[in-house]
């Protein structure tokens, strides 16, 4: 009998400082994953300057395709689809990876299958984890979005929480700035971290009154910086790595709390985390004590799965084109996209 073909497609993304492409067989298996980074670029500013992201996304997007389907070994004809992220992000970020996405589906004559951007961090778990399947609890926290949600099947999500003000990796990168670390924030705080004192300074851990697995992070934020200039008006030096250390508890406590509470109540057992800050060493080791201290599965994609990158895109874009969803050439960035449209 003739082996299955395998589907394999090929994975944009640009919705933030990240230009990147991969090529992705079966959604699991990851042929090449090229990324781009431009944090050089927006460290000079203390973070993402929208219009530069736009200009150096279009710079690199062609190099970094091709090198994509160079390192992959397939060519263009060789392809099953075109995936790519199309919100929610910045705009003129998205429109410079669905604009390349469009043109490639026309000229080789393949479909085209739009991308939420979480959805795709979320099926960054599919690549670390060839055992995992649906339904399971995931928690998305990146630099954007900090979201508790619950994939019911491949492509279907219920979000059982959110944030309410900044995102967990906003509030990481937020401190940084104030206490002097500069931009990214996330792996600064967590490397300092490891030199502070977590118990030094207790920081609170918002919870909010009727939405028990919601998130609120400018109000540990703002305990930051009165507690910095409070020191600087009494003239009191301060530990930074205490700071950054008893912030990062406040804040992964939060998490882990709110992640198992909602694996209680609804009785899930397979809990997976996605997102930037999901490379946090701290985050990364409460989550798998708390999990296997109730018998749950612990799934975590590898660091560079967890920041933005085109491969989680080409896995989503899998379980999406399987499903029957194409895209027509008028497929449009959506900076507001929400999961599930
Ligand atoms: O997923 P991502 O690359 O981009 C968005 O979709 O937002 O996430 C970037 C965010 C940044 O806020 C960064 O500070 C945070 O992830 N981050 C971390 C760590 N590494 C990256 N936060 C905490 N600890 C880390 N080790
Ligand atoms: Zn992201």
């Amino acid at each position: 009998m003739l082996e299955k073909e395998k589907v394999t497609v090929l994975a944009i993304e640009s919705s933030c400082d990240e230009t990147a492409a991969a090529v992705v067989s079966e959604g699991r298996e990851v042929l090449s994953n090229v990324i781009s980074s431009q944090i050089d670029i927006h460290k000079l500013y203390g973070g993402v300057v929208p219009e530069i992201a736009s200009r150096k996304h279009i710079e690199k997007i062609n190099q970094v395709i091709e090198a994509a389907l160079i390192e992959s070994g397939k060519t263009l004809e060789e392809i099953d689809a075109v995936c790519v992220t199309y919100g929610p992000g910045l705009v003129g970020a998205l429109l410079v990876g669905v604009g390349t996405a469009k043109a490639l589906s026309y000229a080789a004559h393949k479909p085209l299958v739009g991308v939420h951007h979480i959805e795709g961090h979320i099926s960054a778990n599919y690549i670390a984890n060839p055992d995992l399947e649906p339904p399971f609890l995931c928690l998305v926290a990146s630099g954007g979005h900090s979201h508790l949600v619950l994939v019911k099947d491949y492509g279907d999500y219920a979000i059982l929480g959110r944030t309410r003000d900044d995102a967990a990796g906003e509030a990481f990168d937020k401190v940084a700035r104030a206490i002097g670390l500069g931009y990214p924030g996330g792996p600064k705080i967590d490397k300092l971290s490891r030199e502070g004192n977590p118990e030094a300074i207790v920081f609170p851990k918002a919870s909010i009154d009727g939405a028990p697995y919601d998130f609120s992070f400018s109000g540990v934020k703002s305990a930051v910086l009165n507690y910095i200039n409070g020191c600087k008006m009494k003239q009191q030096p301060y530990s930074q790595a205490d700071i950054a250390a008893s912030f990062q508890k406040a804040v992964v406590d939060v998490l882990v709390e709110h992640t198992m509470l909602a694996a209680k109540d609804y009785k899930i057992h397979q809990i997976a985390i996605a997102g930037g800050v999901a490379c946090n060493s701290n985050l990364r080791a409460g989550m798998e004590k708390a999990c296997e201290k109730r018998g749950y599965s612990f799934y975590m994609p590898t660091p560079v799965l967890c920041t933005d990158n085109a491969a989680m895109i080409g896995a989503a874009g899998y379980y999406e084109y399987i499903k029957g969803v194409r895209h027509g050439l008028d497929l449009n960035a959506v900076p507001g996209l929400k999961l599930g449209e």
